[in-house]
């Protein structure tokens, strides 16, 4: 759905569609380039980085390899809670490769944070991150991330991949829920 269908329960739009695949594009060409004759694992964070992986790996206009892993980390509020818990591990082993984590959202850092270390430990060769939005407002813990669709403002939001109880993330667009909805 777009988010004209769904406006009552939407603030503003913050990033559309056209504008999402654009980026997904230049950043793809980005990844391409630096991991030129290199393989590469892409790892995408459940659920909320289902859409942006799909997007993100088809973009790509060389071979990857992908995998997902599946923590959570705020459970059903709208705020983090720090607390990261495994649901799904990886069937990888990354021993030695090249690992690019994809992520819907940086919000506090935290859940990236505790991915890093942990992969580090796994002995990946090196381990990136590509984050379609970033919130430098929420942030908690600063997490190094190389690949970054856009920098939003410290509002909730949902759409493509990301939800409020489960749902909004079959939103195209990402938008700023309204406070009715969840208050
Ligand atoms: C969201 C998002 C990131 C994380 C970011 O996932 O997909 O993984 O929170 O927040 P942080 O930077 O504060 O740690 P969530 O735990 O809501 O699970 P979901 O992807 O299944 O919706």
């Amino acid at each position: 759905m777009r988010a004209a269908q769904i406006e009552a329960d939407l603030s503003r739009v913050l990033v559309t569609e056209e504008e999402i695949y654009a980026k997904l594009i230049e950043l793809a060409a980005q990844v391409a380039a630096d991991y030129e004759g290199k393989e590469l694992l892409l790892v995408g964070v459940l659920k909320g980085a289902v859409m942006v992986m799909a997007d993100f790996a088809r973009a790509l206009p060389r071979h990857v390899e992908t995998d997902w892993m599946a923590v959570s980390s705020y459970g059903a509020g709208t705020r983090s809670s720090g607390v990261v818990q495994i649901r799904k591990d990886l069937d990888t082993d990354i021993h030695g490769k090249h690992v690019l984590i994809v992520e819907d959202i940086i919000d506090s850092g935290l859940t990236l944070s505790w991915l890093l270390e942990n992969f580090a430990i796994r002995g990946a060769e090196s381990v990136e991150v590509l984050a379609l939005l970033r919130k430098p407002d929420a942030a908690k813990v600063h997490v190094e991330c190389r690949y970054v669709g856009f920098d939003i403002p410290n509002e909730f939001v949902v759409g493509y991949g990301l939800d409020y109880a489960e749902k909004y993330r079959n939103l195209r667009d990402v938008a700023v829920l309204a406070p009715h909805v969840y208050s």
